[in-house]
Order: structure tokens, then sequence, then C-alpha cells
């Protein structure tokens, strides 16, 4: 696919087939966050992935999904990813664009992913904490975000909606993500 074809069909996805993902793929997406941009070029990121069997389910209990439809959007059993990227910041970078960086480097992931056909879902609803012992991170750093991967086993679509962004699933159990329309957000001149 072309970049600008990848940009326009990436969707969230929560349902993922049971196929794992080498590691070969996993390490070269970290290769592509690893080479955004950075403000500074401080580079205070760091990245844990997890693809071993026994560490999916206790990662996958720290996380949350899909808030405005929960749990209808949790993935179910026979539907949780086969692996995760765990982004990391260096402490002491709040506050210093730390956050625009893990913007920059997760899009490039889960673009990368795309690429490959693997869809993800980026998380933000995580429980540090219980996450930060499950993986034994480092005090030096802490948890910026978390990027769920798999093999899709669904296939989200895009409506455009001024008002309700809300995304929801029909009554085939399809997700309907709502976008806001170019014409409300652009100005030109
Ligand atoms: C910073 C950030 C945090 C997010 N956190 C979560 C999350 O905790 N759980 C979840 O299911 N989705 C999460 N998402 C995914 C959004 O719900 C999703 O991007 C949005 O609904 C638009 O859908 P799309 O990615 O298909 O365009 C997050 C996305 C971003 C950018």
């Amino acid at each position: 696919m072309q970049m600008i074809e990848l940009i326009k069909t990436r969707r969230t996805i929560r349902r993922f087939k049971q196929e794992k993902i080498s590691l070969e793929i996993l390490t070269d997406l970290v290769d592509c966050g690893r080479l955004a941009p950075s403000a500074s070029n401080r580079q205070p990121l760091a990245y844990h992935i997890v693809q071993k069997e026994e560490l999916l389910e206790p990662v996958f209990r720290t996380l949350s999904w899909a808030g405005y439809i929960a749990p209808r959007g949790n993935p179910g059993e026979g539907e949780k990813p086969a692996a995760y990227i765990v982004v990391l910041v260096r402490k002491g970078y709040a506050g210093s664009s730390a956050q625009h960086d893990a913007g920059a480097a997760i899009e490039n992931i889960i673009l990368a992913a795309w690429s490959h056909g693997i869809g993800s879902c980026w998380l933000g609803s995580v429980k540090r904490k219980e996450l930060t012992q499950v993986l034994n991170i480092s005090e030096e750093y802490e948890i910026d975000s978390v990027i769920a991967l798999g093999y899709p086993a669904e296939s989200p679509v895009t409506e455009e909606s001024e008002d309700d962004i809300r995304y929801y699933k029909d009554e085939d159990d399809v997700l309907h993500v709502p976008k806001r329309p170019l014409k409300s957000i652009l100005r030109i001149d």
C-alpha cells in the first residue's frame, strides 16, 4: 500500500486473529519508532516488546478498551492481541515535549504495522503501576502508552459526523468510527 492509503485505511483494531507476529517484524516496528522526529533530538523514549505467551495475559489485564462502548469493545477470548509494544519515557523529561515525541513514534509504529497488515490499538488507559511490576520496568522509565498488535479479526468503518464523535457498534458488531468532515475543520487563506 502507498503511504497515503495506509494513513487513510488504518483504523484502531480491538479484535485480533490468534496468529503470532515475528520478532523480526516487531523489532523493525520499534526501529520505525526510533527514527521518528524528536524535540531537540533528545530521544527520551525506550520500547519494551512483549510477545512471550505467558506475559500476554498479565499485560492484557492492565489495559482498558473502547471506553465509549465498554465492555462491548473488549477483545473476547480468542481475540486478544498477539503482542504489545510498551512505549517508555525516561523520567525527568516531563514537560519537555516527550509526549509529542511519543505520539510521533507511536504513529510511525502503527502505520509501519499496518503496512504489514498488522492491526493495532494505541492504549493510554493503562494501569501503569501494575504493568511496571509485570514487566519489571526499570525505575529510570515511566510508561507512556501501550500499543496492542495483531492481525485484524474485524474491519471497522469510518463515517463523517460533525457532532457525535463517539464510536459505536451496529447490530452486526461492526465498529463505526465517526470522523469530523474536512470542511468543518479546514480553513484556507
Ligand atoms: C492518546 C490515545 C490514547 C488512546 N487510548 C485508548 C485506550 O486506552 N483504549 C482504547 O481502546 N483505545 C484507545 N485509543 C484509540 C482511540 O479510541 C481511537 O484512536 C479512536 O477511537 C479513533 O479511532 P481510529 O484510531 O480507528 O481512527 C487511544 C488513542 C490515542 C491517540
